[in-house]
């Protein structure tokens, strides 16, 4: 999903096949191990917030694991891997796609992603990013959790660039 949608937009696809590959190796560990492993986190600073949401904690792991077993060094795919969840102002290209890949991909079938498929492709990335931003919230709100900061600085940006025509 990441490469078709790279090619889309016209993204770096290698960076983006990397990202992809490497986003959830850390997710079957079990959360014991990524909690000892989050710790030993020198990728990112990893505030009390992030240690509140575990289902975000494998991506800063899969960095820091991208780095120290295959020596994988360019920012935008540590930092693409580390925001795959939940985003983050100012995410680069690379950072957009995976996030709108992972969220959108072939095994994904909750309610109405066909026609979130569908749409990212008609718009220029920025507004799919905010079209998933978006969608991330309500879910989220649905669920009645609360949202991590990043996810909210993320659709926060993605709004005011909306509203100036960026
Ligand atoms: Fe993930």
């Amino acid at each position: 999903m990441s490469v078709v949608l790279a090619h889309h937009w016209g993204v770096d696809v290698d960076k983006c096949l990397l990202a992809a590959l490497l986003h959830d190796v850390a997710k079957p560990f079990p959360k014991s191990q990524q909690a000892e492993l989050l710790e030993n986190c020198r990728i990112v600073q990893v505030t009390d917030e992030d240690r509140s949401y575990p289902s975000i904690w494998h991506g800063m792991i899969a960095a820091q694991e991208g780095m120290d077993r295959w020596g994988v060094t360019d920012d935008d795919i540590l930092d693409a891997v580390i925001h795959h969840s939940t985003g983050r102002k100012d995410l680069s290209p690379v950072g957009m796609v995976l996030y709108i890949a992972d969220f959108t991909e072939p095994s994904r079938n909750w309610d109405g992603v066909e026609q979130i498929r569908a749409d990212i492709l008609t718009k220029p990335i920025r507004e799919a990013a905010r079209e998933v931003a978006q969608r991330k919230l309500v879910r989220l709100q649905e669920k009645g959790r609360e949202a991590h900061p990043h996810t909210r600085a993320m659709a926060d940006w993605l709004h005011l660039n909306a509203q100036k025509g960026n």
